[in-house]
Formats: C-alpha cells, structure tokens, sequence
C-alpha cells in the first residue's frame, strides 16, 4: 500500500506545498491552504511518467455488463422512506441524511435499523451519544434492543476495522462531522476530515456491498456542514425539513442516483418514534376551518406524488414607502414575478400594499404550478372574496401574461377528486384529452382566470 502523506494545497490558486502557511507563497492568498492528504506516488524511472508502477484497467464493453441481478435494496421498514429511497436501501450504496438538530435523524435512523436487523446484520456507530443514550431512545421507541449492535467511536480506522469483522450490511454513521483520520493532523469536523473520512467509507461501502447511511449536519443556512463536496460523493442526498413547532417531518431527496430526485417523504414524530404518513394531502389541508378570504388550495407535484397544499395570502396597505414582500414556503422572486404580470396583463394596482403569501403546513413548494394558486389567493386577500370552496387551482404563469401547461395535469385532477374537491382552475392546454369527473375550467390566460372570479 502507498504510503499516506498530508500537504496543503491552496484553495485560491491549487499550488501545493508541505507545510502549512498562513499567507499562501504563490498567491499571496490568506488563509487559503487546506490539508490533503497525497498517496506518494513509487518512484519509477522518469521516462515512464507519472503513471510508472500502475498496471492497466480493465474496459468493459456496456452490452456485455450483466445485468441479471438487478440493483439489491433492502426495506427500510417505513413505507414513505422507501418511497423516497426509490424503493428501499440499495445494497452498495452511501446515503447522505442531512438535518437540523433534534429533527430526529437518530430516531429514524435506529428504527431503520431495527427493521434491517430482523434479516441481516446491522452495525449503528454513533459518535455523539454514548451506548446507553441510543439505548435509551431504542427502549423509548418501542424497538427490541437485543438485535441492535452499537458502535462509540469516532476514529474511521477502526470504525473501519470493526466493519470488516462485523461484516455489517447495514452500517449507520452517526454523524459524519464526529469523525477524524488517523492520516491528518486537523480536528475534527474540519473540512478535510470530513472529506477525507466520508471518502473512506464511500470505498468501503463500493467494495463490500454494505449500505452505508451519513448522517449529516446542516448550518444556519440549511447548507450540510463541511464540503459542499460531500453531495458528489455520496449516491443520495435526503434532507430532512420540518416547520418548527409541528409534528410532521418531510424527507425530500435533493439527489438519487437509484430513484426520482425531489421525491417527498411524509412523517409525523409520535412518542413512539417517527411514523409515516401515507395521505399527506389530508394533512397538508387540515385546520383549514371556515374558507377564508385569501385562500386557495393547489395541486402540487413532489416527486412522482401530488400532492394538495394550501396557499395563503394577505394583502393590506403599507404604510412604508417601499411596500413588503414576504414569501414563506415558496421562492421570493417568483412572488415577484407573479405580482408584476398580475399589474401589467390583469391591470391589478397592488404596489402600494405590503404583500405575505405563505404555504401552509411548513412544506416548501418548489415548482412553478403553483403560480396561478398564488395569483388567486392574492386576488383573493385584496377584493376581500372567499374562492368557491371545493376548488382547486395549478398552472404556470408566463411572463407574456398567458397560463402554461403543467406536466401530468389528470394525475393532479384525480388527487384533487379523491380528497373532495370538485371544481378546478387550471391552464387550457392542460385540459386536452382529459378525462374527469370534476368540473374543470381551463383559462389560456392569467387576465381571464382572475375575471372568472
Ligand atoms: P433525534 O433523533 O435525537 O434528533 P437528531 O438526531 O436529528 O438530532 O430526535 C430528538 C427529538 O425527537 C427530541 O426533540 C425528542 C423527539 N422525540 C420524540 O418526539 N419521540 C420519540 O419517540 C423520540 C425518540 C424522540
Ligand atoms: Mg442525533
């Protein structure tokens, strides 16, 4: 095996060196040198090149792969995980769990382990609670502990050499910012440690087929703590989001290379551990009492699931010369957008009224669908006119004032029809060929659908 050996190398200009420096000699960049670590490569001959000593790889040809066993996944136990795994934990593959303290990635992560552990060998490693702390939580939830094996440690080597004597097929990490190398000098949850240690067991999760799950924190910001770099090297990135306060928790797969990516999870946190849900649109509805001026329900698509969401609007004049423009749960410039092609092609004199929208229930809507949802709800808050209760509403709005079609616009109007709705607002285009039992109006433009109203 090559010898292991650390330098640092500048993050502004890539000049390496041996030693660490505060300014960088090359650049003259502060605080720009990280540790690495550099296999030495053996000294061969110098007319042979760098690649001296390295014998040559094997080329397949893609027709003559094998394909018989397809991709082994092993059931997680809870329904809506495996929705958002794409139908399981592939044996093989490294998982990224990222989140905010307390959300309960431990929680779920032992109740995965428990479920695993009826039919295969598990190994949970926790590198910020003792034994008797997961213990604790294991008895909490419910769960069987004589099936659960735990790990305290925090040194990749020997969490590594464990591994090997386990021969675990399911290994948790908990969390990957704990860990450190024995190869570098820097503290833990440094940047090059974490690195340097999630690479180690990406190897080790692709030579030995154990699934391998990293539990991950996230900053103030909601980034994962430590490199960005992380998310390339890992197979799947689920992100566990939540509003403060509620009980239910959401999974959403920002990356997977084994199934649709934004895929959407549903949990709510009981006293017995997390438990899922399986009609979210149910919970995503509830509490809405009396219809109320500003109100209108959408019909979002997460993933390969739709799903129904209530919009909320609140529209009342500002007493500031530069009105506000709060969006919660939905991205600001799209806000933006809407309110300027509500003024310009449905003649709706807004600018001079502070403006929240907000989506109910704490999920982040990240498609474009829900424009025409938003526009009415703000229509809505400013006549002061509760929308026809019952209705629902989806299309794209275009910056020429026109509604654009959605993808899988039936898939959404037979959801809506299954929780009660029967009335929809939704782009002409959308209505082609569809077949459906509630009364659909399809608009071609937004100035249109804000007179039917
Ligand atoms: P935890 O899994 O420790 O969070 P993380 O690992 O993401 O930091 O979850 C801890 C929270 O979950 C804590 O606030 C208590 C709550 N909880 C329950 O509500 N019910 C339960 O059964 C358990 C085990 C935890
Ligand atoms: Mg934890």
């Amino acid at each position: 095996m090559a010898k292991v050996k650390t330098e640092y190398i500048c993050r502004a200009c890539g000049a390496r060196f041996p030693k660490w420096a505060g300014q960088c000699p090359d650049c003259g960049e502060w605080n720009a040198l990280e540790e690495a670590v550099s296999a030495q490569t053996p000294q061969g001959p110098a007319s042979r090149g760098h690649w001296a000593g390295a014998s040559a790889g094997e080329v397949v040809n893609l027709g003559e792969v094998s394909m018989d066993t397809p991709a082994q996944r092993l059931a997680s136990g809870l329904s809506e995980l495996d929705r958002v795994l794409g139908g399981g934990w592939v044996a093989g593959s490294v998982v990224l769990l990222g989140g905010d303290p307390g959300i309960g990635k431990s929680t779920l992560l032992l109740q995965v382990q428990d479920a695993i552990a009826q039919a295969h060998r598990t190994l949970y490693v926790t590198g910020e609670e003792s034994a008797a702390q997961v213990a604790l939580r294991a008895q909490r939830v419910g769960l069987a502990p004589d099936a659960l094996a735990c790990l305290t440690e925090t040194c990749v080597e020997t969490i590594l050499a464990t591994a090997e004597a386990q021969k675990p097929q399911f290994l948790v990490v908990d969390s990957i910012q704990t860990l450190w190398t024995q190869t570098l000098q820097s503290a833990p949850g440094a940047v090059a440690q974490v690195r340097e240690s999630a690479a180690r067991l990406v190897q080790y999760a692709k030579t030995t087929g154990c699934t391998v799950v990293l539990v991950g924190h996230v900053t103030k910001e909601g980034a994962l703590a430590g490199p960005r770099v992380l998310e390339h090297m890992v197979d799947a990135v689920l992100y566990f989001e939540s509003d403060s306060g509620s009980r239910y928790r959401l999974i959403r797969a920002v990356k997977n290379r084994f199934g649709a990516a934004n895929e959407l999870g549903v949990f709510a946190m009981t006293d017995a551990g997390l438990k899922p849900v399986g009609n979210p649109s149910a919970i995503f509805l509830q509490g809405q009492a009396q219809p109320a001026a500003g109100s209108c329900v959408m019909v979002s698509r997460e993933g390969t699931r739709p799903l129904l969401v209530e919009i909320q609007a609140l529209v009342a004049p500002s007493s500031l010369s530069n009105p506000r423009r709060v969006a919660v749960g939905l991205d600001p410039n799209r806000l933006a957008l809407i309110l300027a092609v509500m003024h310009r092609h449905g003649g709706v004199m807004i600018g001079d009224q502070d403006i929240f929208v907000s989506v109910a229930g704490g999920i982040k809507i990240q498609e474009t669908g829900s424009d025409l949802a938003i526009a009415l709800a703000l229509m809505s808050s400013l006549k002061q006119r509760v929308l026809p209760q019952g209705l629902v509403a989806f299309g794209e709005i275009g910056l020429s004032g026109g509604l654009r079609p959605v993808y899988n616009g039936e898939e959404r109007l037979r959801e809506a029809a299954s929780q009660g709705f029967d009335q929809a607002m939704l782009p002409q285009a959308n209505l082609k060929g569809v077949r459906t039992k509630i009364n659909a109006q399809g608009f071609n433009t937004l100035s249109d659908a804000l007179h039917a109203i």
